[in-house]
């Protein structure tokens, strides 16, 4: 069986950092096995007191870390290790915590982190079922075990990023400050920047980005807006939802996307925007579409809502049209832990149009100007996007090559059986 993560409780460390033999035979075997899988394994914050309160007793080095040898073994071990939180709340009636409150922290420190615990203590293993002693562990554990390799796995980037996480929803709770704050004030700027666009107004999620742009734009019953016969259904609700009716065109076959070549058979003289869609991360072909509303006197509006970091012949998407609504939906390449969108623009005016109307139309407390909605990025989604959009251009990077070796190592469809759809 294979762990994805295991916390290590004070002995198996302090086993390694003294080299306690007699009574740990794996005392190296088992960080070692660790280190060379790469298999990661953490340590939570109130345990690092503890190692080194009883390393400085039983060695009677005082300040051991600042001899170089143990500090070599401490930085290739301890400082390997992903550091947790202890939680805070305890619960003094759990059998842990009147038993031993060093091992209860540990055990909260491994539930919240859904994580096992290699322990030699066998009052912990009777006590947590989260226990394995190294030998159990070792015997489990098979490197090369292949598990199944799960459609979308939410669990794998928050653990990566749990540190930084952790740290974001501390600076919300510190500050006390929930709903269009600091943390939504520096995610516009950042994911304004990353867009390379002039503006990003946080809302609640990618459907209202879109419903939002065509409120401010003027654009509801009566009129129409072309949009891709061939995407999700929020692109279409969004129309609807404004009163205005969506046209679809046909695709590309090459690209999945809006056809360019279809649009203008499509025009109407009710006709005011037309909804390209960049369906899975690929850009639709803007400069044909931009040509063609420029010409109808159209607004472009950018369905980005799969599209965070894409580029279209070297700009990013978001700024390649009038406005764009993008979708932080967990599963999209930049999601929060929960709902959250934004409109991206270059179009001052209507950046401040949709602040207004995210904020149930007032710009001043209790003073509303028009019909606005309640449609408002959380801070604490913010804080959680601001650590993930770091992250961004690398995870991109790390999708396209994994996409690059299904492509090189999957069979090529006979020839008029598929669509020739590109990596990027
Ligand atoms: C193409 C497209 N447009 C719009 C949306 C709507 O985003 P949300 O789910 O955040 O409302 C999504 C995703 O769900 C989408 O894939």
């Amino acid at each position: 069986m294979k762990h994805e993560q295991v916390l290590l409780d004070s002995d198996i460390v302090l086993d390694y950092l003294l080299e306690r033999r007699e009574l740990n035979p794996l005392w190296e075997t088992l960080p070692l096995y660790l280190i060379q899988h790469g298999i990661p394994y953490c340590l939570a914050a109130h345990q690092l007191v503890i190692i080194q309160s009883v390393y400085e007793r039983e060695s009677g080095q005082k300040s051991f870390l600042a001899h170089p040898e143990t500090r070599q073994a401490w930085d290739r071990f301890v400082g390997a290790a992903v550091p947790l939180k202890t939680p805070a709340p305890i619960d003094w009636n759990h059998p842990l915590a009147r038993h031993d409150l060093a091992d209860y922290l540990t055990e909260s420190a491994a539930r919240a982190a859904d994580s096992i615990i290699i322990t030699r203590n066998q009052d912990f293993t009777v006590l947590s079922e989260r226990c394995l002693s190294p030998e159990k562990f070792l015997a489990e554990h098979d490197p090369d075990a292949q598990p199944p390799v799960p459609f979308l796995d939410l669990k794998a980037p928050h653990i990566e990023l749990r540190a930084e996480l952790e740290a974001a929803q501390d600076r919300v709770i510190n500050s006390g400050w929930l709903i269009l704050g600091q943390e939504v004030a520096a995610f516009e700027r950042e994911f304004a920047a990353y867009c390379e666009a002039e503006h990003c107004i946080g809302v609640g999620n990618g459907l209202e980005a879109l419903h939002l742009i065509l409120r401010a734009f003027g654009i509801g019953a009566g009129h129409e807006v072309i949009v891709p016969s061939n995407t999700y259904i929020a692109t279409w609700l969004a129309v609807t939802q404004a009163g205005a009716t969506p046209i679809p065109v046909e695709p590309d076959e090459r690209t999945y996307n809006l056809d360019p070549a279809r649009i203008e058979a499509a025009i109407t003289p009710r006709t005011k925007a037309i909804l390209p869609v960049h369906l899975y991360g690929q850009p639709a072909d803007m400069d044909p579409i931009n040509a063609i509303a420029a010409r109808h006197g159209l607004k472009v509006i950018e369905d980005a809502a799969q599209a965070h970091g894409a580029r279209y012949k070297g700009r990013r998407t978001g700024g390649l049209g009038h406005a764009a609504g993008f979708s932080f939906y967990p599963g999209k390449n930049l999601g929060a832990l929960g709902d959250g969108g934004a409109v991206v623009t270059n179009d001052s005016q209507l950046a401040d149009t949709l602040r207004v109307l995210r904020n149930y139309g007032s710009r001043v407390k209790y003073h509303n100007e028009v019909q606005g909605y309640n449609s408002r990025l959380d801070e604490l989604q913010a804080a959680f996007l601001r650590e993930k959009l770091k992250r961004l251009d690398d995870w991109n990077a790390r999708r396209q090559a994994i996409a690059a070796r299904y492509l090189a190592h999957l069979s090529p469809l006979p020839p008029g059986e598929g669509l020739g759809v590109r990596a990027s």
